[in-house]
This record gives C-alpha cells, sequence and structure tokens, in this order.
C-alpha cells in the first residue's frame, strides 16, 4: 500500500503547489489558468485560511494540494455571516482518479468542522462535490451578487442548521481574481506551455452559467 500523507502546506512546498496547480488547470477553464496565481497571492491575503491548507504526500512527493480562503454570505439587511471557500484544490493529473482528491477533500471538511467553521459555500462542478454533502447553494436561499441561483454554486453547512436564517448573497474573497498582465508576468516563471482552446473550457462556460431550477421546499 502507498504511503500517503496529507499536512499543512509549508513554505518549503510553495513552488511544487504552484506547479501542480499550473499542471492540473491548465487549459482546462480557459486557455492557460489563474489558479498557480490564485495560490500565490493568496497565502500573503487577508483572506487566507493557512489552518486549512493542505497538501497531499504520495511516498514523500507532493500530489496535490487544497486552499480556504474566508467568503461570506451578505443578508437583505447587510448582515454578513461568515463562510469559507475551498478552491484552488488539485491533484497531479498523472494521479486524477485514484482518490486522492477525496481524501484531501474529506480531510479538510472534517478539520474545518472541528474548528468550527460554519458552513462551505464553493463554487464547481456538482459532480465533483455532490459526494461530499454539497447541494445547490440555492437551498438555502444563497444566491450569487447577481442574484440568480446557479447550479455550480454550492453549500455545505458543517453543523445542524448552521445555514438556518443565513441567507443572501455570496461574496467569495477577492484574492480569488487576477489581474492580467501580473499573471502574464507571473506565468514567465515557469515552463513555456501552449494556451489552447479545448472543449473542456465549453462545458465550463456552459455549467457555469446554469440556472439551479430545482424546487428544494419541494424535496
Ligand atoms: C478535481 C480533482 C481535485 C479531483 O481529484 P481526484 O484525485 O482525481 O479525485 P478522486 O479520485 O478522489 O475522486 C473523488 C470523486 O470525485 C468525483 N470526480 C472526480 N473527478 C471527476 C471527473 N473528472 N468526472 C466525474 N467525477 C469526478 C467522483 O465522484 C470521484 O469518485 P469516484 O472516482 O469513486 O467516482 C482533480 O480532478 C483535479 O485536480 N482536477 C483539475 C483541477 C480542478 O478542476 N479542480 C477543481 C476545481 S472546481
Amino acid at each position: 500500500m502507498k504511503n500517503i500523507v496529507i499536512r499543512l502546506e509549508e513554505p518549503r512546498d510553495y513552488l511544487i503547489v504552484e506547479e501542480i496547480t499550473r499542471d492540473a488547470f491548465w487549459n482546462l477553464y480557459c486557455p492557460g489558468c489563474n489558479e498557480h496565481l490564485i495560490v500565490h497571492n493568496l497565502r500573503n491575503h487577508a483572506d487566507f485560511i493557512a489552518e486549512l491548507t493542505f497538501v497531499i504526500e504520495v511516498e514523500g512527493n507532493i500530489a496535490g494540494s487544497i486552499f480556504y480562503s474566508h467568503s461570506k454570505v451578505v443578508d437583505k439587511n447587510g448582515t454578513q455571516h461568515k463562510t469559507i471557500t475551498f478552491g484552488p484544490v488539485s491533484i497531479s493529473p498523472q494521479l486524477h482518479r485514484q482518490g486522492l482528491g477525496r481524501l484531501l477533500i474529506s480531510h479538510s471538511i472534517a478539520e474545518a468542522k472541528r474548528l468550527g467553521h460554519r458552513a462551505i459555500v464553493i463554487g464547481g462542478y456538482p459532480y465533483h462535490y455532490q459526494t461530499y454533502g454539497f447541494v445547490g447553494a440555492k437551498k438555502y436561499g444563497i444566491a450569487m451578487p447577481d442574484g440568480n441561483y446557479y447550479t455550480g454554486i454550492m453549500a455545505l453547512p458543517l453543523f445542524d442548521g448552521a445555514l438556518d436564517n443565513v441567507s443572501g448573497y455570496i461574496c467569495f474573497s477577492e484574492a480569488m481574481e487576477t489581474d492580467k498582465s501580473e499573471l502574464e508576468a507571473f506565468d514567465e516563471s515557469f515552463p513555456k506551455r501552449d494556451k489552447l482552446i479545448v472543449d473542456s473550457q465549453a462545458e465550463f462556460e456552459k455549467a457555469s452559467s446554469e440556472i439551479d431550477d430545482n424546487d428544494y421546499k419541494a424535496v
């Protein structure tokens, strides 16, 4: 059996984590990617949650990582309710579908619970995250700032009733946004790779604008 270790990220991991993040996201959701810069910037941002940012090692080599940041739900009175968000999360492409992502994500969720966080709200493909108990954030009345409920915005309460009376719009950390020229300059420090247009980008574009028309009250 392989020796698998999940531990907090340390400074000695920064470069390899950024390289793996870039490898995992490259051309997946757009030509190139910005997730390696998000990771790089997030570590120094006020929204960064260091105690939930883990790497997973296989036989002593880093195979992937998960990053967490503070987010919030703003209700109709302007009251802010603290939530947390994970992402980027990535596993080395050659190690996909071997259960490493599941180990890493499950570990981080258990730690988030243990540390007393209220709920995790994320953006992503439901087929990646339903398996951990995430449901459309619409179920809790949590929309995007444009007022729409999307299937790709999901929530996981971390204790019973955690999202009762918490509805409004979700604000993810501004650290998830990157500047185009900063990205170009940062990317220069990595091996050159071609930016391509591939099918997964159209799938992502379609999925990220899909409105959640589930009637959760009827369930
Ligand atoms: C998403 C990611 C971290 C998952 O890591 P992984 O180690 O491949 O995932 P696991 O093998 O632990 O899979 C766990 C479960 O997630 C789901 N899943 C993972 N990848 C999937 C895929 N490509 N299609 C459908 N379901 C998938 C499945 O339910 C899977 O369980 P199963 O293999 O028993 O069916 C990895 O694919 C990755 O790095 N992707 C590129 C970056 C990315 O898209 N990150 C998420 C951004 S929202």
